[in-house]
């Protein structure tokens, strides 16, 4: 028997919506083919795709981060802009492609205020300059008679982007990137790059790369250095991490949960830590700016191949928004990676689009999160695997609408067993009924395909319960979402 226990006085702080966020890059078809596809049926007279863009809006999704990714180390934004027939096609070391530059700064913007999202633009901190960055926040947000705004309004543009988030480079602690940086190298970068960038522009955020190399020996020294050199600058410093069932065991996939709270413990602690000691006083948070599960099994959808994603990378992706959600006092921003096509809950062909398990998950958070967070306590059956011992069956995160009196709590059932929970108020009642949001499927392997592509959907029904006290019936290998009216 499991129970859930919530005193609704207990909260951990407001949510930052900005944790239901995205991220677009020029890679495979997730811009070519996924947001932009002229040829398309589905196509807008701007080439943008209105069922993609439909889909999306289901998601909610308050900013996306563009246009990469290990692409904007080798990005010229230059390119990107003014007539299209000017624009010159590049190589693209990052993915050993060519990059036509049909979709740049300008389609972003305009995709991301058709989907009423903030755009988050990463500068290239690899082979690029300060100069372009510098000159990337002019173009965007300048609002003087400068060449560079009278170049913007001359492609179109005549009132500035205000684009408010601005990422200085990506993973520059991997060798993998284009110009991979010591902590030193980017340190020094960042205080200078940061520093032009709200020359130009005061009002932007910066995000600064904190780590995504989590085997590399010197995570601790980049986060160090980057607050001692550039705290006045930095916003939010990043995490990226991707997860896998490398052991193809259901029990292990689920115990990931430790790691994502590792981490972002580990972090939060790291930020802590050299605020105190350097008396830094601005509010510095923690943007996981690339996340999600990464396998390699791969399925064909209308002639092209796509990651899968089954029902337990599904319960996976649950259990980071649950971390998320608790460590919501630092976490104030998340980019799930990415939004179609490429690791995503939306895969398109020509005739149409496929939403993965991991979609339905995505949505269940962000549309039924209230504003604020619940710290609360639970407990009940535990499994053990490997170095974990005792860890609970259920992984919770809860959240509160105060004014709509709506008390949400986001149960992931790692359990291959049905069970019966019990939720209970410290203080106060819930009023019937009771949703309950389930996403699930007959087995964990379960994945949507074109020809079965409702296998995996969130199916809503309804417990009739009164008092303070109520048993839920969850289902085995579940995500449920315990919608409850309280008093
Ligand atoms: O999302 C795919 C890639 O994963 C990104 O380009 C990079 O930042 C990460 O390693």
């Amino acid at each position: 028997m499991n129970y859930i226990s919530i005193d609704l006085q207990r909260t951990l702080g407001v949510l930052d919506r900005n944790m239901f966020g995205g991220f677009a890059e020029h890679l495979e078809r997730c811009i070519y083919g996924g947001i932009f596809d002229p040829d398309s049926p589905h196509a807008d007279e701007r080439g943008l795709r209105t069922d993609v863009i439909a889909a999306l809006r289901r998601l909610r999704m308050p900013v996306i981060r563009y246009p990469g990714g290990n692409f904007v180390s080798g990005y010229r934004w230059e390119d990107g802009v003014g007539p299209r027939e000017k624009r010159p096609a590049r190589l693209d070391l990052a993915w050993h492609t060519v990059e036509s530059n049909q979709f740049g700064t300008n389609e972003f913007i305009e995709f991301c205020r058709l989907l009423g999202t903030e755009p988050y633009l990463v500068v290239n901190c690899g082979d690029g300059s300060m100069r372009e960055a510098r000159d990337w926040v002019e173009y965007c947000n300048g609002t003087q008679d400068t060449a560079l705004v009278k170049l913007r309004r001359q492609h179109g543009y005549e009132a500035p982007h205000k684009v408010k988030y601005w990422g200085i480079g990506n993973e520059v602690d991997g060798p993998w990137q284009i110009g991979f940086k010591t902590p030193q190298e980017y340190a020094r970068a960042v205080t200078e790059f940061g520093k032009v960038m709200k020359w130009v522009d005061p009002d932007i955020k910066l995000i600064a790369n904190g780590v995504s190399h989590w085997d590399a020996a010197d995570f601790v020294e980049r986060g160090q250095l980057l607050l001692e050199q550039a705290a006045h600058l930095i916003d939010y410093l990043a995490v990226h991490w991707y997860v896998d069932n490398d052991t193809d065991d259901f029990k292990t996939y689920m115990a990931l949960s430790e790691l994502f709270e590792e981490r972002l413990s580990a972090y939060e602690g790291l930020i802590h830590a050299l605020k105190l000691e350097r008396k830094i006083k601005r509010p510095i948070y923690i943007a996981v700016d690339e996340w999600n599960v990464w396998h390699r099994r791969q399925m064909a959808v209308g002639g092209h191949e796509a990651v899968i994603y089954t029902l337990e990378d599904a319960l996976v992706v649950a259990m980071q928004l649950n971390a998320f959600l608790r460590h919501a006092r630092m976490v104030r921003m998340a980019n799930i990676a990415q939004i179609v096509n490429v690791l995503a809950p939306i895969v398109t062909f020509r005739e149409g689009l496929l939403l993965q398990s991991i979609f339905y998950v995505f949505e269940t958070y962000s549309t039924l999160a209230g504003p604020l967070v619940l710290d609360i306590h639970w407990d009940g059956d535990t499994f053990s695997v490997d170095d974990h011992t005792g860890l609970r069956v259920l992984d919770v995160a809860a959240t509160l609408d105060a004014d709509k009196g709506e008390l949400v709590v986001f149960v992931v059932n790692r359990s291959e067993q049905a069970t019966e929970t019990v939720l209970k108020l410290v203080e106060g009642e819930i009023v019937r009924p009771v949703k309950l949001h389930t996403v699930t499927s007959a087995h964990v392997k379960d994945y949507n395909t074109v020809t079965d592509p409702a296998r995996i959907t969130t199916k809503v029904t309804t417990v009739e319960v009164s008092g303070a006290r109520v048993n839920v019936p969850l289902q085995p290998h579940s995500l449920t979402a315990i919608v409850c009216t309280v008093d």
